[in-house]
């Protein structure tokens, strides 16, 4: 599979489904700048592994003049952009009964403020050849959270995740106002929403849930790379506004 360009930014590269991203994209020609908050060393490893450069910048993504900062050190040290793939993200528990304001904020700041301005700093270096912009959104985007009445009720207030759902719900909608107006500069923006994904995220994901995933498993970092390289492909030149589930079937729409 041939990718639209040579050139990526992988925001949280240091986690599971970012660094599978990464090698993903270096195994597809392409030179990648991390950006996250911590160091990212198995991910600079593939890419290197895979004969392609790589770089890391270090940046708080609810930090917007950090993030800027980052975007801009890695356009210049890439010599250009053509892929951007917003993997950084942070998960969050709290029903929205009990949650208070700067759990919110914090969470929004980071899952969607920090898209945004990634998003938005990536336009200047890609207006002029085009590019592919892919956010990973997720499934508690789509489903309003997990209906969990088989959970005993003493767990139910710490495993809402309000805040985690709407933010994911924002990426997806930002997604869908960036293609549009991003369009005419031939740049396409898309987001991959996964399930429940083997990650630090889910590393305490409950066996009754698991045995609800029609897939029978939980999916792999790797799973998702491959729909993200699927989206940055030459082939993929069409397709603009679309929120492709990785799910193993937990929720269709
Ligand atoms: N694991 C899942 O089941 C799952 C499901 C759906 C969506 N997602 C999404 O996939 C993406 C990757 O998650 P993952 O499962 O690999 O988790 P992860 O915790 O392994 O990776 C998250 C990465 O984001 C980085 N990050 C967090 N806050 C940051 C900040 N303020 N500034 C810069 N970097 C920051 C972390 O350092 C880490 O490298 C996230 O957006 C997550 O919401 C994950």
């Amino acid at each position: 599979m041939t990718l639209a360009g040579t050139t990526a930014i992988v925001s949280g590269g240091s986690g599971a489904i970012g660094g599978a991203i990464a090698a993903r994209l270096a195994a597809g020609s392409c030179d990648v700048a991390l950006i996250d908050r911590t160091p990212a060393p198995a991910a600079v490893a593939a890419i290197q592994s895979a004969g392609r450069r790589a770089f890391e910048f270090s940046a708080d993504l609810a930090d917007a003049g950090e993030t800027r900062h980052a975007i801009e050190q890695a356009v210049r040290a890439l010599g250009g952009l053509a892929i951007l793939v917003n993997a950084a993200g942070v998960t969050s528990f709290g029903s929205a009964a009990e949650l208070e304001a700067p759990e919110w904020d914090r969470v929004m700041s980071i899952n969607l403020r920090g898209v945004f301005i990634c998003c938005q700093a990536a336009l200047g270096p890609m207006k002029q050849h085009g590019g592919r912009i892919i956010n990973i959104g997720s499934v508690l985007g789509k489903n309003g959270g997990n209906a969990r009445p088989w959970l005993d009720p003493s767990e139910q207030e710490s495993s809402g995740n309000v805040a985690y759902g709407v933010s994911k719900a924002g990426v997806h909608m930002l997604t869908l106002y960036l293609a549009r107006e991003f369009a005419r500069f031939g740049i396409t923006v898309n987001a991959v929403a996964p399930g429940p994904i083997i990650s630090g995220m889910t590393r305490t994901f409950p066996e009754n849930l698991r045995a609800l995933i029609p897939a029978g498993r939980m999916g792999r970092p790797e799973e998702v790379a491959d729909a993200v390289a699927f989206l940055a492909a030459a082939g993929s030149s069409y397709i603009t506004g679309e929120i492709l589930d990785v799910n193993g079937g937990i929720w269709s729409d």
